[in-house]
C-alpha cells in the first residue's frame, strides 16, 4: 500500500522569492539542514526536466532524485527518487506554491506518495513529514530571514545586495522572427538568457502583452527597431530573478518581487529577459500578471492620450469635448473610451462589428459607428465633429479623418493598423486649423520618475473603478503566430496576452 504525506505552511515572503529558491533543483544544500551536498549529474542544468540530483545527507544517507515536471506559471514541481540508501520506494513528491491573498506571503504545499518495507510505514512517514517537510519549512524561513537567497558565497550581505546574487545563464525560450513577413515567420526557440548586465534586472516573465507594434516589427516596417532574427514584444509581467551591478536592492528590487515593464527595445516574447531597471515597475498585490501585461503599455498610452494630448482633464471653453476613438473595442480603444468618458468627454467610437459595438458601449463609448470600410465622417459630423481624434488606423482612414474633425480639432495619429499614413497635407490641416500629433508611448515614460508617476495613476484608476481592465485573450508563447493572425484579421477585441 502506498503511504501519503501531505504538509503545508505559509511563508512570510512573496511567491517569486520563495519559488526562486525552491525551483533550484540543485540548491537544497544551501537551505535544508538535512542536505550536506547536492550535485546535478552529467553536467545538466538544474531546471532541465529529467535531470538527476545527487544528495549526500548529513546522516550519511545518499539519494538520487529526478526532476519530472517544472511549471513556472503555476509554481509547481514534481520529482521522484530513482535510487536511495533510505528504503523509500516509488517515492514521488510535488511542491506547489500559491500566493496568499495579500500577495506578499506564500502558501506552500508539499506532498508525496511512496511505499515502504513492511513494518517501516510509521518510521518513514514520520521521517518524511517531520525530518524533510516540516524541517524544510523552518529552514527555508530562516534562510529567507537571513537573506541567504541574496548572498553570494564569500561576500558580505550589503555588497551582495547591491550586485547580483547569481550570474549564470538561465534556460529560456523565445519567439524569433526568421524573416520579415507573416505570422508563420515566428518560431519558438530555446535560448538561454545571459546574466544581467550593469543596471539590468533579470525577469522570469509570466504574461507578455501583445501590441499592434509587434505586427509592424514582424512585417519589417521598422527595421531600425528589430532586424530579421529578432524577438518582438515591448512589455511583460513576471518576477525578479536577479540583477546586474547598480540595479537590484539599490533600486528597490529583491528576488521574487512582482514586476512589469515596457521598454522601447523589442524582445519580450520570451520566458526570461534582462531589461534596464529604469523600465521596470513593481506591481500592486491586487494586479495579476495577466492584467498587468494587458494593461501597462496600453494603459499608459491611454494615460498620455487623455491627459497630455487630449487634455480632457482640463475645462474647455466650448464644454465637453467630443473624442473620436478608432478601433474602440481594441486594447487601447477600450481604455481610452473608459478614461475619456470618466473625464467628462463625449465619446464616439468606430468598430467593425455589432459585437465589438456592444463591448465599446460597455466601456463608456456613447456613440458607436459600425463600419468595416472606414466610412464614418458623416456620422461624426452629425454629432458636431471630433475635437480630439485618437487614430490607430492610419492611411485608409486619412481623408475621412480630415472630414470628421471639428474646427480646431486635434488629430492624434498613434498607429497604422491599415498602413503607414502617407504625408499629411498641411493645407488640409489649415482649412480647419487642425493640429496634428504623432506620439510614441516610450517618450511619455522616458524617465523612471515619469514611468512610476504614470503607472501609479494607472493602478489607481484601476483600483477606484475609473478603468476596467479590457477582456484578455490568452495564447501560449508558442501560439504567438495565432495571436498575431487574429489581431491582423480584426478578430480580437480587448487585449491579447501570451503566457510564458
Ligand atoms: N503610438 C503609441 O504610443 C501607441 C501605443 C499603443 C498602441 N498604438 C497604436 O494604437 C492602435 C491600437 O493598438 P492595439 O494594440 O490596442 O490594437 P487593437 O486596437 O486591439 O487592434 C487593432 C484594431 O484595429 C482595427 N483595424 C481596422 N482596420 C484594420 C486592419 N486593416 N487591420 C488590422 N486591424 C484593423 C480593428 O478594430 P475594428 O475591427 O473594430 O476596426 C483591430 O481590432 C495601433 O495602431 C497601435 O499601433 C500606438
Amino acid at each position: 500500500m502506498l503511504q501519503k504525506v501531505v504538509r503545508s505552511t505559509i511563508i512570510d515572503a512573496p511567491i517569486g522569492r520563495v519559488w526562486a529558491v525552491i525551483r533550484d533543483f540543485n540548491g537544497h544544500d544551501q537551505w535544508h539542514s538535512v542536505v550536506d551536498a547536492s550535485r546535478i549529474e552529467r553536467g545538466e542544468r538544474s531546471d532541465q526536466v529529467g535531470c538527476v540530483r545527487n544528495f549526500n545527507l548529513k546522516d550519511g544517507n545518499h539519494i538520487r532524485e529526478q526532476l519530472l515536471t517544472l511549471d513556472d506559471r503555476h509554481y509547481k514541481s514534481t520529482y521522484c527518487i530513482v535510487e536511495a540508501t533510505v528504503p523509500l520506494q516509488r517515492y514521488v513528491a510535488t511542491v506547489t506554491l500559491k500566493p496568499v491573498t495579500d500577495g506578499n506571503r506564500t502558501f506552500w504545499h508539499w506532498e508525496s506518495t511512496f511505499a515502504t518495507p513492511p513494518g517501516m510505514e510509521r518510521e518513514l512517514t514520520d521521517m518524511v513529514a517531520q525530518g524533510v517537510y516540516e524541517a524544510g519549512f523552518e529552514n527555508l524561513r530562516k534562510h529567507l530571514r537571513e537573506g541567504g537567497d541574496l548572498r553570494l558565497p564569500g561576500s558580505s550581505r550589503d555588497s551582495t545586495l547591491a550586485t547580483m546574487p547569481r550570474a549564470l545563464p538561465v534556460a529560456s525560450r523565445r519567439i524569433v522572427v526568421k524573416h520579415y513577413g507573416g505570422p508563420e515567420q515566428m518560431v519558438l526557440e530555446d535560448a538561454d538568457c545571459p546574466a544581467p548586465g550593469p543596471g539590468e534586472v533579470r525577469i522570469r516573465q509570466r504574461a507578455i502583452g501583445v501590441n499592434y507594434i509587434d505586427v509592424y516589427l514582424r512585417r519589417g516596417w521598422i527595421p531600425p527597431m528589430m532586424a530579421e532574427g529578432g524577438t518582438p514584444g515591448m512589455e511583460a509581467a513576471g518576477s525578479v530573478l536577479d540583477w546586474g551591478e547598480g540595479a537590484g536592492s539599490t533600486m528597490g528590487f529583491l528576488p521574487g518581487d512582482r514586476v512589469a515593464y515596457l521598454w522601447h527595445v523589442p524582445g519580450s516574447y520570451a520566458q526570461v529577459r534582462n531589461v534596464p531597471a529604469d523600465a521596470v515597475v513593481h506591481l500592486p498585490p491586487t494586479v495579476e500578471d495577466e492584467t498587468a501585461a494587458a494593461l501597462l503599455l496600453k494603459g499608459l498610452t491611454a494615460d498620455y492620450l487623455v491627459h497630455d494630448l487630449g487634455q480632457l482633464d482640463r475645462p474647455r471653453p466650448g464644454g465637453a469635448p467630443r473624442v473620436l476613438v478608432h478601433a474602440a473595442a481594441g486594447g487601447v480603444g477600450l481604455l481610452v473610451c473608459a478614461w475619456a468618458r470618466k473625464l467628462g468627454a463625449t465619446v464616439i467610437g468606430t468598430v467593425s462589428s455589432e459585437t465589438k459595438a456592444r463591448l465599446a458601449r460597455e466601456y463608456g463609448c456613447q456613440h458607436v459607428i459600425v463600419s468595416d470600410n472606414y466610412r464614418f465622417a458623416e456620422a461624426v459630423q452629425k454629432l458636431g465633429g471630433a475635437d480630439v481624434l485618437v487614430d490607430g488606423l492610419g492611411e485608409a482612414a486619412r481623408d475621412e479623418n480630415l472630414a470628421a474633425l471639428a474646427r480646431r480639432g486635434h488629430w492624434i495619429s498613434l498607429g497604422n493598423a491599415t498602413g503607414a499614413l502617407a504625408q499629411v497635407d498641411t493645407h488640409a490641416l489649415l482649412a480647419k486649423s487642425i493640429t496634428f500629433s504623432r506620439p510614441v508611448v516610450f517618450d511619455y515614460v522616458a524617465t523612471r520618475a515619469e514611468l512610476e508617476r504614470r503607472a501609479a495613476r494607472l493602478w489607481a484608476a484601476l483600483a477606484d473603478g475609473t478603468l476596467r481592465a479590457p477582456p484578455v485573450e490568452r495564447h501560449s508563447l508558442a501560439g504567438a503566430a495565432e495571436a498575431h493572425a487574429r489581431l491582423e484579421r480584426r478578430a480580437t477585441s480587448g487585449a491579447l496576452v501570451l503566457l510564458a
